[in-house]
């Protein structure tokens, strides 16, 4: 028997499914009982066909995506054309004709993904997105079956690869923000336009898919706070090594009992937590529960054979699904009413780098700002001023959100203050 299955798109990813079932067709065999065959693939247009003839791919090509909706001996469409659309009008033109889909597309699975869930419900049809979550790395599949009988009270996760790779050239390396993006550009990690990845954009609409399986809360992508890196100097790098710290992209999500809370920042990390050895192109998610304890995953956020190898495991489940009858089931089925955390409730460690007059007295003022706020100090690092300017870097003990937006504002109030950055200190 067969399992039909259609593709649309064929760049970086979808060109790797030929190869990959190829590779693994005696395993596959043995567990599904059933060869999976690409039947279609859609393409943009005529040259592409051409081009990707030229290749050596040989597959009935279409160029609409009703021959695909059309042909009832499909009933996988995989996604992997990428963006909002006509990704999202072709996944629900498949749902309602009764295909399942999987998809590798997190901006489109953030965003609309509330709606296309409903409607594969609705449709008693399958929707997957492993791959689009940390690439290869099993995270949400892990979440939604091994964490079923575990609370998850936090979730940390370094998961965007482009800035992880830049901020490990600006840690190891020293170098400036602009040269770490020249070369992320020069290697093909970062697009021409980097905003959705150095602006901590991407990093949230994963925390966002991640937010389901684990809290079993739905957050729409601008329910999840985002900063990124761009403002990040060597002073600050240098600064968090002399503290015994590393920085990092982390996106957050924590549960308090007013809720939960998910921001994307870039983040003060002790050199001694696992998540401050995730280095270059890799990602990580790490875990805190009731249960297991402290656990992290580790593994390639992205690229042709870890990101397909993921979408063709999606794949699998849903064929074993199909067969065992379950194919209405959703991929995740922890689902609470999603609450948000009340900023009070909200506490982190904080780093700050002010710049103050080179004189008496600055420190005493920095003090008084600070516990007005009922906030004391941890750390402390001044370095040598110039005579007219100084550099004071702070890092407080526990701070809720209220007393961060309170600090912060009064320290920006001091016209003889420059507040140079404030960032998360995680422990
Ligand atoms: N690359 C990774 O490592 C990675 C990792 C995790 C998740 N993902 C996700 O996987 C998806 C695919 O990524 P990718 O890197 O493979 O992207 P890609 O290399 O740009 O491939 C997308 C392909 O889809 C084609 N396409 C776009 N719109 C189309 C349309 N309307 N009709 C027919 N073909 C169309 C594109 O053709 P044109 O070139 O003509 O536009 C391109 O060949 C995205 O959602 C991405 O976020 C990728």
């Amino acid at each position: 028997m067969t399992i039909n299955i259609a593709l649309l798109g064929f760049g970086t990813v979808g060109s790797g499914l030929p190869g990959l079932l190829l590779d693994n067709q005696q395993k596959l065999g043995m567990i599904l009982n059933q060869k999976i065959v690409i039947s279609k693939i859609l393409l943009r247009d005529q040259e592409t066909i051409n081009r990707v003839k030229k290749d050596g791919f040989d597959y009935p090509f279409v160029l609409s995506m009703d021959e695909i909706l059309q042909d009832d001996s499909i009933s996988i469409v995989v996604e992997l054309m990428g963006r909002l659309e006509p990704a999202k009008t072709y996944i629900s033109q498949a749902l309602s004709a009764g295909k399942s889909v999987v998809t590798a597309n997190k901006d489109l699975l953030a965003i609309h993904g509330r709606e296309l869930r409903a409607l594969a419900r609705e449709n008693h049809v399958a929707l997957y997105y492993e791959a689009a979550v940390a690439g290869g790395i099993p995270i949400l599949r892990t979440l939604a079956n091994s964490y079923a009988s575990d609370k998850i009270t936090r979730l940390l996760g370094v998961v965007n690869g482009t800035s992880n790779f830049m901020m490990s050239k600006m840690v190891e390396e020293s170098w400036s923000y602009d040269e770490a993006l020249r070369v992320a550009q020069e290697l093909g990690y970062a697009e021409s336009d980097p905003t959705n990845d150095v602006d901590g954009i991407d990093a949230g609409y994963k925390l966002a898919i991640l937010s389901e399986f684990a809290f079993g809360m739905s957050l729409s992508a601008s329910e999840v706070q985002h900063s990124g890196i761009r403002e990040i100097d060597k002073s600050d790098v240098e600064i968090a090594q002399q503290l015994g710290y590393v920085i990092k992209l982390v996106g957050e999500i924590v549960e308090v009992e007013s809720g939960i809370f998910a921001e994307v920042s870039p983040t003060f990390i002790p050199k001694t937590h696992p998540l401050s050895s995730v280095n270059g192109v890799m990602n990580a998610v790490f875990i805190e529960s009731l249960g297991i304890g402290e656990s992290m995953f580790y593994g390639p956020g992205a690229g042709q054979k870890p990101t397909i190898t993921s979408v063709l495991a999606d794949i699998i489940r849903v064929v074993k699904r199909m067969n065992d009858g379950t194919i209405g089931k959703s991929f995740n089925e922890y689902s609470r009413e999603t609450k948000l955390a009340r900023p009070e409730d909200v506490k982190n460690k904080y780093y700050f780098s002010i710049e103050t007059p080179d004189s008496t007295g600055q420190f005493l003022r920095l003090v008084k700002i600070f516990t007005s706020e009922d906030a004391s100090f941890e750390q402390v690092l001044q370095q040598k001023g110039d005579g007219k300017r100084a550099i004071v870097a702070i890092i407080c003990h526990s701070l809720n959100q209220v007393q961060l937006k309170n600090i912060r504002e009064k320290l920006n109030r001091e016209v003889d203050f420059s507040l140079l950055n404030s960032l998360k200190v995680i422990y």
